[in-house]
């Protein structure tokens, strides 16, 4: 993809990657891109890079507006690889000495991905940078999404170089919000829900800490998927939203099964939140990603999981999101445990006693039926649905 003027003198010269389908564990159904910025005023100043293997095609977008080598500053707002991991190639190609702008936390985290000792400028939160006509302003903004993370923003034009945060994996040939409308707001959504919904206390600091300050912002420039222009503050009231975490009538009825007994639990349990009101729907292990799960976890207001026991344990693929779920802390959830068993039954208790320990309001001890559910455990089912219902906000 060629380079893009995205403001007078401030160019996108990133890459986009069409084909990955798997973001260490996220689902990419849309590709990502790799957002890096280069801003020609006197200092000629290069804001990011991109993962390791698109490095050539940054240099090659950088050729097209200016030789590499009159590249005078080169700012990092943050370490993880897919923004970094082009820097051994980039400093190489614009001059090893050159200014390398980061955080404190970047600094020691760069020089622990990289054996090249680079002539790193760690900045103060509220540092600044004059360009020459422009003038960067630093913001640290830890564990979006790494300790090492900060936002840059130029104050004359008005835009934030936000890295990850207000990011969304997507790959098209939209460039900008006015250009994709409404649609990117589910990318956008399932990148807080995967990568930020830990942060969330943070979040909602920093998007308090941004008002307050009463930063003009024109353009937010995310590190992945399309920059906000027409109205950046959408994504920020949708952060703030998301933080906030609230639940909403809405449950996820989540679950595998081997012989259907506990997928005939699951829809009973769905079957009876839909008379009742509530906005449910079954999401089967193995035909739904973990990561659109969590998307879908955000905003749910009860969290029921389903599991057969198998060999004395709960069901790998239940394992593997119950460990998933619980390390991005979802807040605000009703929740109980159901499944099927053959002759231990195991996998209830400790789906429970997950559930547990995540803080969730554990409102029934859960339904367990040996082999297939009778008469009088789909009766169990549907009562399960009525009390999640109850428990819920009478709004959808
Ligand atoms: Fe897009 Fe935390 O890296």
């Amino acid at each position: 993809m060629k380079p893009l003027e995205i403001a007078k003198g401030i160019y996108w010269v990133g890459s986009i990657d069409w084909n990955i389908r798997d973001f260490h564990g996220y689902s990419t159904h849309d590709g990502t891109t790799y957002n890096a910025f280069l801003i020609m005023d006197e200092k000629i100043t290069l804001i990011d890079t991109v993962k390791k293997e698109f490095a050539d095609e940054l240099i090659r977008n950088i050729s097209q507006i200016v030789d590499p080598q009159k590249i005078d500053y080169v700012v990092s707002n943050h370490t993880e690889m897919d923004h970094s991991g082009g820097l051994a190639r980039v400093m190489h190609r614009i001059g090893e000495d050159k200014p390398l702008y980061c955080s404190k936390m970047g600094a020691k985290n760069l020089a622990k991905h990289f054996p090249q000792k680079w002539n790193y400028q760690p900045v103060e939160n509220g540092g600044e940078l004059s360009l020459g006509k422009r003038t960067l302003t630093f913001l640290e903004t830890r564990m979006v999404h790494w300790p090492d993370s900060m936002f840059s923003y130029l104050k004359e034009d008005k835009i934030l170089f936000s890295s990850d945060g207000f990011g969304q994996h997507y790959a098209g040939l939209e460039r900008f919000d006015d250009e994709i409308g409404d649609k990117i707001m589910i990318d956008a959504k399932k990148y807080f829900a995967n990568i930020l919904m830990l942060y969330s206390p943070l979040i909602l600091k920093l998007v308090n800490k941004v008002t307050e300050m009463g930063l003009e912002i024109d353009m937010i420039c995310p590190d992945h998927g399309i920059m906000w222009r027409k109205d950046p503050s959408k994504i920020i009231n949708a952060y703030a939203e998301w933080s906030e975490q609230k639940p909403k009538r809405k449950a996820l009825v989540i679950y595998d099964t081997m012989w259907h007994s506990t997928e005939m639990m699951a829809e009973a349990i769905v079957d009876s939140l839909g008379q009742e009101g509530v906005d449910a729907k079954p999401m089967h292990l193995r035909r739904c990603h973990r990561s659109d799960i969590i998307t879908e976890v955000l905003d749910a207001g009860a969290i029921l999981v389903g599991s057969p026991t198998l060999n004395n344990q709960i069901f790998p693929t239940i394992a593997d999101f119950l460990t998933y779920m619980k390390g991005l802390k979802p807040k605000n959830k009703v929740a109980a445990a159901f499944g099927s068993y053959g002759w231990s039954g195991e996998a209830v208790k400790v789906i429970k006693n997950e559930l547990e320990e995540m803080d969730f309001d554990i409102i029934d001890p859960g339904i367990r039926m040996q082999y297939v559910p009778d008469e009088k455990c789909i009766a169990a089912c549907y009562e399960l649905g009525k009390k999640v219902a109850e428990a819920l906000p009478k709004v959808l």
